[in-house]
């Protein structure tokens, strides 16, 4: 193979006349480029999904190795695993200008190693963790011939009826570009030649999230203030954190689909914002032009795209079937179709590659890192958390480790896979035995003096109470009762989307007889997307909301319900009392009649018929301790334009466990040129304190925490005053004070 290499390198530099080798990266780029026939360029702007697995719509196709011997196609998805990669690699070798494929895959919250799923890690707020997720992924992903991953998702979320809710760092903004940024961290490690990085991908750009009524694919109809503030800048920070390559969405803007919107593909993201990566469509998003009703055919739809500064076609074949016609049309520009290709070839270059293809295909290093037991511990750490402890009546929580008898009950104990929550991958050649179901995590926890009695109760779906019965006849017998219910993993995901997002079946009512035996009931709340469950919130004696944990599910439960991890995690996403509330977010503006209280109907902006607050907030969550603020100190009550104010606080752990805290800091800039929102997240810090501790915090509050886009779209701080927040949520607001921005 060695040898082969040599010979193209050989072959391109004798031809381009430069003998010597190449020096910077641009210098091989093009000489490559210089060799390539127009088909061979439009080849590496394809991309086919592997035979037998897909996650769109497939176009059947028996000579994709036809193809790939002929130059055709730049990169394959879905396609894992260090034989199967090869196999394919091995075709493009066989091309005549032996450029080596791309493999892309969806590692979305672990490759073998499952993760909690992306919105639950977000409630950690804890940026190590969730890049040491990504780092984990990058790890298994790539040893298994992976070189890139369709992640992460950036999408603001502010409707949980949209499934996709569970794939983002949920609502907020300046969480959300944190995390954007550890996450292309964690997976593009230090450089993309570590044999162990995967290129990320910034998707679903842009403003997806936005989907009316929450119904995915649907269309978005945004102000450019909204689109700047809300959502573009999580995709900023992943530029700024060096992503290698953006996503399309599939939702038009404003009447403009996302993978034919120039202004957003080729102004702002590789003009303004200097993205130097490749763009890749989403699955099938230029030919859906089509039905978006702004192409008349494939041809006009592939225009669009390559125009608009998409550079891979992601299954829908229009760029193959279509471009080289446009190119001999005088359509498209060779010149265009020439950046697409150095976008690409670039990438493959960095990645190492045109030095070695098979560099990701080592069957060992797949054997190794795929069953490394430090992916299990960092799995099990990330899960626990991202556990958000709801309610904890009379500190029924921790369960004491000498508790006789424990009834666990629910149709989600003794699930595996649901655990891996959707977007789990499929490894080649490993099932679901590894899978730390929540029954097994509890049996692993409690001494041999605890009694475990299970029954199932119900199913998930469905409205069969055969098993209450058993239920309440186990739940007897037992000093603690704890329930398992919620969502299967693919009620929310990718086409997804529910309106109805209560707990589904009769688990709720299965609850309810149960609480009727007097016995105290734990409640886990498994779930891809805030849920609607006022009967369990009201009457449950505790609640943890597990989300889909992962691998190490049953593990971290555990170490929860016991309090050998003290709960830390906090509501990433706005919890609605009723899907009459959505859009429900925290950082909404203020109304011109505001209601202050439930009470305050008459001609305010609130609901005849339903509270105006949310059942649980952004921000939100318990702990098995409590903390007291206290001592709030601003170096200034004015802040000169360039210069910047220092706030401290201290912060008090008042009970008996040692436990983290995330203390939240809000501004909001009471008079501007724009209405701006009743409280802005700017910063946070997730301290940890033992009992008794005390320990003084520090922000600092800069021009750029103050600004915002104006009407024009400039970023402008605006002279005036500011209230500024300290809490443990953003309805819980313990300190509070003011500062002037000066003229
Ligand atoms: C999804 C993307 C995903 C792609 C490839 C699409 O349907 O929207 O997020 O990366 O499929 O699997």
């Amino acid at each position: 193979m060695i040898k082969k290499i040599a010979l193209i390198s050989l072959f391109v530099f004798s031809v381009t006349g430069v003998f010597s080798q190449p020096k910077t990266l641009d210098q091989k780029v093009d000489s490559v480029l210089s060799l390539m026939t127009l088909q061979e360029k439009i080849g590496q702007l394809n991309q086919y999904t592997d035979d037998g697995a897909a996650t769109g719509p497939v176009t059947v196709d028996d000579k994709k190795a036809t193809q790939i011997r002929n130059g055709e196609v730049g990169s394959l998805l879905n396609c894992k695993g260090v034989e199967r990669t090869r196999s394919w690699q091995e075709i493009a070798m066989e091309s005549r200008m032996k450029i080596p494929l791309l493999f892309g895959q969806d590692v979305i919250h672990g490759y073998k190693t499952t993760f909690p799923i992306p919105l639950a890690e977000s409630c950690s707020w804890d940026l190590k963790a969730i890049e040491l997720a990504a780092r984990v992924a990058a790890t298994e992903a790539s040893a298994s011939g992976i070189q890139w991953t369709f992640a992460p998702m950036v999408d603001i979320a502010r409707d949980p009826r949209w499934g996709r809710v569970m794939e983002g760092a949920g609502e907020d903004t300046y969480l959300g570009s944190l995390i954007a940024a550890a996450q292309v961290k964690g997976f593009q490690g230090n450089e993309l030649s570590d044999v162990n990085s995967v290129m990320a991908c910034a998707k679903h750009f842009a403003a997806y999230g936005a989907a009316i009524g929450g119904r995915d694919y649907n269309s978005v109809d945004i102000s450019d203030h909204t689109l700047w503030q809300v959502y573009l800048p999580p995709f900023k920070a992943a530029v700024d954190a060096g992503v290698a390559t953006f996503m399309t969405s599939f939702n038009t803007i404003n009447g403009i689909p996302s993978t034919g919107n120039k202004y957003l593909l080729r102004d702002v993201l590789k003009g303004k914002w200097g993205f130097k990566g490749f763009v890749v469509s989403d699955w099938g998003s230029i030919g859906e032009m089509i039905n978006h009703g702004v192409a008349k055919n494939g041809s006009d739809a592939a225009l669009l795209a390559i125009t608009a500064g998409c550079d891979m076609d992601m299954e829908s074949r229009d760029y193959k079937n279509h471009l080289a016609q446009l190119v001999k049309d005088k359509k498209v520009p060779v010149s265009l179709i020439d950046d697409a290709v150095r976008r690409i070839l670039r990438k493959k270059f960095e990645l190492g590659l045109f030095d070695d293809p098979y560099r990701y295909c080592n069957a060992e290093r797949q054997q190794k890192e795929l069953f490394n037991p430090e992916h299990d511990k960092a799995t099990r750490q990330v899960a626990e958390k991202s556990i958000v402890l709801l309610k904890n009546e009379n500190n029924l929580l921790p369960l004491s480790k000498d508790v006789k008898t424990i009834a666990f009950i629910g149709p989600l104990v003794k699930s595996l896979k649901q655990n891996k929550g959707f977007w789990d991958v499929d490894v080649p050649g490993v099932d679901s035995t590894f899978i730390v179901s929540q029954w097994q995590g509890l049996k692993n926890k409690v001494g041999k003096h605890t009694k475990l009695l299970y029954a199932k109760g119900c199913d998930i779906e469905g409205d069969s109470k055969a098993g209450f019965a058993e239920a309440v006849a186990v739940a007897k017998k037992a000093d603690v009762v704890i329930l398992s219910i919620g969502e299967k993993r693919d009620m929310s995901g990718e086409a997804k989307s529910r309106s109805n997002i209560d707990i589904p079946g009769v688990q709720e009512e299965l609850e309810k007889t149960l609480l009727a035996t007097g016995k105290p009931v734990v409640v886990l709340i498994n779930a891809g997307r805030p849920l609607v469950f006022n009967y369990t919130a009201d009457h449950a004696s505790a609640i943890l909301y597990t989300w889909w944990l992962g691998n190490q599910a049953g593990n971290a439960i555990a170490d929860v319900l016991f309090g050998d991890y003290n709960p830390s995690a906090k509501l990433t996403m706005t919890f609605p009392r009723s899907v009459g509330q959505i859009p429900i977010y925290y950082n909404h503006l203020n109304t011109g009649r505001p209601a202050t209280s439930d009470k305050d109907k008459n001609y305010r902006s609130s609901y005849l018929d339903l509270s105006i607050y949310p059942k649980y907030e952004f921000g939100y969550g318990l702990s098995y301790t409590t903390f007291k603020y206290s001592n709030l100190k601003l170096s200034s009550k004015e802040m000169k334009p360039d210069s910047s104010i220092e706030v401290s606080a201290t912060i008090t752990n008042t009970g008996k466990y040692d436990g983290e805290e995330i203390v939240q800091l809000y501004l909001r800039d009471l008079v501007a040129s724009l209405s701006r929102p009743v409280e802005e997240l700017k910063d946070f810090k997730k301290i940890f304190l033992k009992a008794g501790e005390s320990k003084t915090i520090h922000f600092t509050i800069d021009k750029d925490k103050l600004s915002f886009y104006n009407h024009d779209l400039q970023w402008v701080a605006e002279p005036g005053k500011f209230d500024l927040m300290i809490g443990a949520s953003s309805r819980d607001i313990r300190l509070k004070d003011s500062f002037e921005l000066a003229k």
